[in-house]
């Protein structure tokens, strides 16, 4: 019987250390015999987001410890590893190297293969780790630094059917959390506070709602927001404030996802229908409710990752890492971190002001 694979991931892309060991099972799905996080809440909570200098030093001082600890829980020993993956890109440069730097360092001393990771094709293939679900399907990637609809071909093959043209939606949840007093990063507060609220209290707008395709805006929303919590008389109309905003939202992706499936279909017949999504806004029960309703609606398989493997973590980037090696996509050890690095090459650049869809 063929070996099953077995890699080291390691994920250093933002404020998260990460590294994580999984294995290949034989149905096609992954073990994960580690994964382990280390946040950098604390470091970033004073500054109310990233900062990088602090975030790439927090990354030096936890990084070996956080691998030894990934390999010891996994009770293998790095020569029981058949190759080391890290995140390359997008994110931040100074960050990105220290993660990318060490797993060089390891291959590089072993002789190993090592395996340069998209984060945001990690967080693409994710659902396959608990889940046999065969390509294409439809993403919905919804993260602090991305919100695109992209269809999964299979591996590295993506192509991209919509995109936010402003902010992502991370960044919509995590400004309006700072509106409304709320720490970095907001996102998980807002759905608590939106469970004490009205949804209906507030009337908020959903820019490009009916227009662009299944492109997203939220710029206009997060101002709206802003606009509105001048005028809050006490804490109930906050929380009315957070369900209004957290029902804008399904509103946008509920639409959006319709469309994107719609288009996603196109020209396809007999193909199994599954629509996954994935990032840390994934995390939001409120969102996995009103998207499974839609795929159930329209005859979609949803597949939604457990949260865990939702936010930032390194097993997703350890199984990329083996489903790239699987098709003998291998990088040399002198393979640069990029800060930007899209999935779909071919897609144009949509963000910025000014854009007119
Ligand atoms: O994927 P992720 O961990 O990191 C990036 O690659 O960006 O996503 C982090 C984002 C943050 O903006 C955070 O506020 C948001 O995911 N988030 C949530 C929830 N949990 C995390 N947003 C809404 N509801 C949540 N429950
Ligand atoms: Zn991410």
């Amino acid at each position: 019987m063929k070996e099953k694979l077995t890699f080291l991931g390691i994920e250093t892309s933002c404020d998260e250390t990460a590294a994580s060991v999984v294995r290949e099972k034989s149905d096609g799905t992954g073990e994960i015999l580690s994964n382990i996080v280390s946040s950098q809440i604390k470091e970033h909570k004073e500054f109310g987001g990233v900062v990088p200098e602090l975030a790439a030093r927090a990354h030096v001082e936890k990084i070996e410890f956080i691998i030894k600890k990934a390999l010891e829980e996994s009770n293998l020993h790095l020569n029981n590893i058949n190759g080391i993956s890290a995140t390359a890109g997008p994110g931040l440069i100074v960050c990105l190297t220290v993660g990318l730097n060490a797993g060089k360092a390891i291959a590089g001393s072993l002789g190993k293969p090592f395996v340069a990771v998209n984060h945001l094709e990690g967080h693409a293939l994710s659902p396959k780790i608990n889940s046999n679900i065969k390509f294409p399907y439809l993403l919905l990637l919804i993260s602090g630094g991305h919100t695109q609809f992209l269809e999964v071909i299979g591996v590295n093959n993506y192509k991209r059917l919509g995109t936010t043209i402003d902010d992502a939606l991370g960044e919509a949840f995590d400004k309006t959390a700072k509106i409304l007093g709320i720490e970095f990063p907001g996102g998980p507060k807002i759905e608590e506070w939106a469970k004490k609220g009205d949804e209906n209290y507030f009337k908020l707008p959903k820019p490009i709602f009916k227009k662009g395709g299944c492109n997203l805006s939220f710029a206009g929303l997060k101002t709206a927001v802003l606009r509105t919590s001048k005028e809050l008389k006490n804490q109930k109309e906050k929380y009315h404030l957070a369900a209004s905003f957290q029902k804008t939202i399904n509103e946008i992706l509920y639409e959006k996802t319709k469309v994107a499936m719609e288009e996603f279909l196109k020209n396809k017949k007999n193909i199994q229908k599954t629509f996954v999504i994935a990032g840390g806004v994934a995390s939001n029960l409120r969102i996995r409710e009103n998207l499974a309703k839609l795929a159930k609606e329209k005859n979609f398989t949803s597949v939604f990752p457990p949260k865990n493997l939702c936010s930032d973590n390194a097993a997703m980037i350890a199984w990329a890492g083996i489903e790239r090696y699987k098709i003998n996509l291998v990088n040399n050890l002198d393979f640069p971190s990029k800060a930007r690095w899209p999935l779909d090459a071919s897609a144009p650049f949509l963000k910025g002001p000014g854009l007119k869809l």
